[in-house]
């Protein structure tokens, strides 16, 4: 029996509410494919727990995630509680993405069967990409680091030749071993988003993306420019295949894809490095929906699912998504028109595990 143990933070607002779909829907796997077993601990962290503790997360905790074979984390932070600059404390972007070097962001924009795109003209499996966001330097090398007083603030954008040359290296990679190009053409594309028109950190992000692409004569490597990309993203989604840019375009620009397919309740991710890995859902703790049990809670099954794929169960990834699919292709889930559960976090959650 392959045993895997799992660290899972249960994070803040509708964290512990989503987390605890995932592990049910996980236990549900495990026992249905009968050969691995998940040893789950429990570790708090975020905001809630800088409150308690006066730090984000324990070295403790820090330690059990290098150490685990898994990482399953939920969604942190609290708009009221904040450091004396005005930013968030509870976040933990910094510790995790930057402090375990998982460089690669992996967010896939996947139209769902049975979901009304906001777009509406796509059928399920349509618009079907992947967002790669750079995930240790760009904007946020400046997390907590911008300088200024109160008449004027500077952050600071960096982008390093190494940082730049491994996340590309990783979007030409995934757009190999991905098996389906863009859904308009079948061609498989990597295409480099940024504002290299006007700013020389992206034309240099672009350059390097080209000295990389010349590696990967297979694939089609293309480069637009941030703006029109979101514009493409609303009008022509079914071109795309992989993306990779900047870390905060990055942040923009999944969340816009999210818009386009049933919302942010629809979107896993995973950020990868070549040590350490955690998976999440792409968006935040929800505080307006915290408790009122609307939460979609797929975005974190389907990080479960990513997680499990990453560490080679590919068979137990596959039954969770074939679930997903199959329950929201006989409309055993609703969606409102903002992304909320119609009937409830708990009725997806059982529309998944019966069918797993
Ligand atoms: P958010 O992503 O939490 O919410 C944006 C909107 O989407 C809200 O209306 C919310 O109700 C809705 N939404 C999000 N997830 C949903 C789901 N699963 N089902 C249904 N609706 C869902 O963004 P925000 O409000 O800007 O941020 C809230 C908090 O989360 C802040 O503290 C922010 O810093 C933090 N945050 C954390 C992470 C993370 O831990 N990875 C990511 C983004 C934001
Ligand atoms: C995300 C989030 C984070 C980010 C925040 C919470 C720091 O929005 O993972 O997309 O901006 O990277
Ligand atoms: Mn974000």
């Amino acid at each position: 029996m392959r045993t895997y143990r799992l660290v899972a933070i249960p994070g803040d607002n509708i964290g512990p509410e989503i987390l605890e779909s995932s592990l049910r829907v996980l236990e549900a796997v495990q026992r249905a494919e009968g050969n691995f077993a998940l040893k789950i601990e429990k570790h708090d962290a975020g905001a809630f727990y800088y409150q308690r503790h006066g730090v984000r997360i324990s070295e403790e905790t820090l330690e059990a995630c290098r150490r685990a074979d898994g990482v399953l984390k939920a969604p942190v932070g609290d708009p009221s509680i904040r450091t004396p600059e005005g930013t968030e404390a509870g976040l933990l972007g910094g510790v995790l993405r930057v402090g375990l070097d998982t460089y690669a962001n992996i967010r896939p924009v996947r139209l769902w069967a049975g979901l009304a795109s906001a777009l509406r003209n796509f059928e399920p499996g349509q618009i079907d990409y992947v967002v790669i966001r750079e995930n240790t330097e760009g904007l946020y090398v400046s997390r907590d680091k911008g300088v200024g007083n109160r008449h004027a603030v500077a952050d600071t954008l960096l982008m390093t030749r190494p940082g730049v040359e491994r996340v590309c290296r990783f979007a030409f990679e995934f757009a190999r071993k991905r098996g389906r190009g863009a859904p308009a053409d079948g061609v498989k594309r990597v295409t480099c988003v940024g504002k290299s028109n006007v700013l020389k950190s992206y034309a240099f992000f672009r350059d390097i993306f080209w000295e990389v692409a010349e590696g990967y004569p297979d694939i089609q490597a293309e480069a637009l420019h941030s703006d029109a990309c979101a514009q493409a993203l609303i009008l022509q989604p079914v071109r795309f295949n992989v993306l990779v840019m900047e870390n905060f375009l990055g942040d923009l620009l999944s969340d816009l894809g999210a818009a386009t397919v049933g919302g942010l309740g629809m979107c896993p991710s995973g950020n990868i490095g070549e040590e350490h890995s955690y998976f999440e859902p792409v968006h935040g703790s929800a505080p307006d929906i915290a408790g009122k049990g609307v939460a979609n809670p797929l975005s974190q099954i389907l990080s479960a699912a990513m997680l499990l794929e990453h560490m080679g169960e590919d068979a137990a990834a596959r039954r969770v998504e074939r679930a997903v699919w199959e329950a929201l292709k006989e409309n055993s889930v609703q969606l409102d028109e903002r992304g909320r559960a119609l009937e409830g976090t708990e009725a997806i959650t059982e529309a998944v595990m019966s069918r797993i």
